[in-house]
């Protein structure tokens, strides 16, 4: 059986470092509310040489080393974010540019903070048609760009990153095993972010300058805890697996204690759990391949060990997968 197996990994963090000492200057905040309330300490911020394709690029360009891709061998370039400066052409286009992958066709999901586990269901599925084509699968966030910096409720939560995987066919047992993945489009208003795009004439001068994200906060966190539990036991059950058969769990990074809650309702112990929110905050489709490539690149993962994934964010988008390293 072929399975779509990561055979690279990068990612890319902007060089500025905004500290939530810095943020008591901008915001009325405090350290401590923001480190008791979040777990988040620093979070990274872009300049405008650092944009969306740009940080997409850089860990590209990481992960295509780790897996000895060169790019004009990829076939299919996917980037998920939302928080492109593009509408057209897409994020996925601009890498493609700039990497010279001329033989790859190339474009961007939103699934919000789930989108890079919505990519790797979706590359999976191209891997399975087509097992020797190579897949570059991108998260990249440029958020500091559409958060409003005098919402104390949002602009502390938020960071700017990408990480990136290459995949491939794998008839050795590697691989992605199967996911689990809902959304519910009915409590979109819960967290949300107009575009741009939307200045269509019946809009008043307002909304047309209100493209910043929007979240109710306190219900996102009640819906993110259960649906990602639900996520992941269903699909724990449905491969016969136990919290003691997994090497690593990486969640979306948005909140420790979304994931202290996760951990004590799965019964995970905490080193089993890869946690970095603290640094770099809620980078949405960035999160899960940042954490990934710091796993791997930490020496973490070794051949065959049980992952699992699990996140949740706009739309409502949630969802969980397994994959053997
Ligand atoms: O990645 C996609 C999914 N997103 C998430 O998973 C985020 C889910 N939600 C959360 O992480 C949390 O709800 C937040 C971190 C956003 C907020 O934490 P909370 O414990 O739910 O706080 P709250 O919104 O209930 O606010 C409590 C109080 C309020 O004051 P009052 O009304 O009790 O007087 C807020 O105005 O804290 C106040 N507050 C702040 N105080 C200091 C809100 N933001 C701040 C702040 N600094 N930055």
């Amino acid at each position: 059986m072929i399975h779509a197996a990561v055979i690279g990994t990068g990612s890319c963090l902007p060089k500025r470092v905004l500290s939530n000492r810095d943020l008591e200057k901008i915001v009325e905040t405090s350290d401590e509310w923001i480190t008791s309330r979040t777990g988040i300490q620093t979070r990274r911020i872009a300049s405008s040489d650092e944009k969306t394709h740009q940080l997409a690029v850089e860990s590209a360009k990481r992960a295509l080393d780790m897996a000895g891709v060169q790019a004009d061998e990829l076939d299919l370039i996917v980037v998920a974010t939302v928080s492109p400066e593009m509408i057209m052409p897409s994020c996925a286009c601009l890498v493609q540019n700039e990497l010279g992958a001329s033989n790859a066709f190339a474009y961007d999901i939103n699934a919000a903070c789930s989108g890079f586990l919505y990519g790797l269901d979706l590359v999976d599925k191209y891997i399975g048609a087509r097992p020797d084509m190579k897949v570059l699968l991108i998260g990249a966030e440029r958020l500091s760009a559409r958060v409003n910096w005098s919402d104390r409720n949002t602009c502390i939560l938020f960071g700017d990153g990408a990480g990136a995987c290459v995949l491939t066919g794998k008839d050795d047992g590697r691989g992605i095993i199967d996911s689990n993945l809902f959304s519910d489009g009915s409590l979109w208003s819960l967290l949300y972010m107009n575009g741009p795009q939307n200045l269509g004439p019946e809009l008043k001068h307002a909304e047309k300058q209100d493209c910043y994200i929007r979240m109710m906060g306190r219900d996102v966190f009640k819906y993110a805890v259960r649906a990602m539990e639900e996520a992941v036991v269903d699909l724990m059950l449905r491969h016969d697996k136990s919290v003691d058969d997994l090497k690593l769990v990486i969640p979306h990074q948005a909140n420790i204690r979304i994931l202290n809650k996760l951990m004590g309702r799965l019964g995970l112990p905490e080193d089993k759990v890869f946690i970095n929110v603290s640094k770099y905050g809620n980078t949405s489709a960035a999160s899960i391949p940042i954490a990934l490539d710091e796993a791997n690149r930490s020496g973490r993962l070794a051949p065959d060990d049980l992952l699992l994934f699990c996140s949740f964010g706009g739309g409502f988008t949630w969802g969980s997968m397994l994959m053997h390293w």
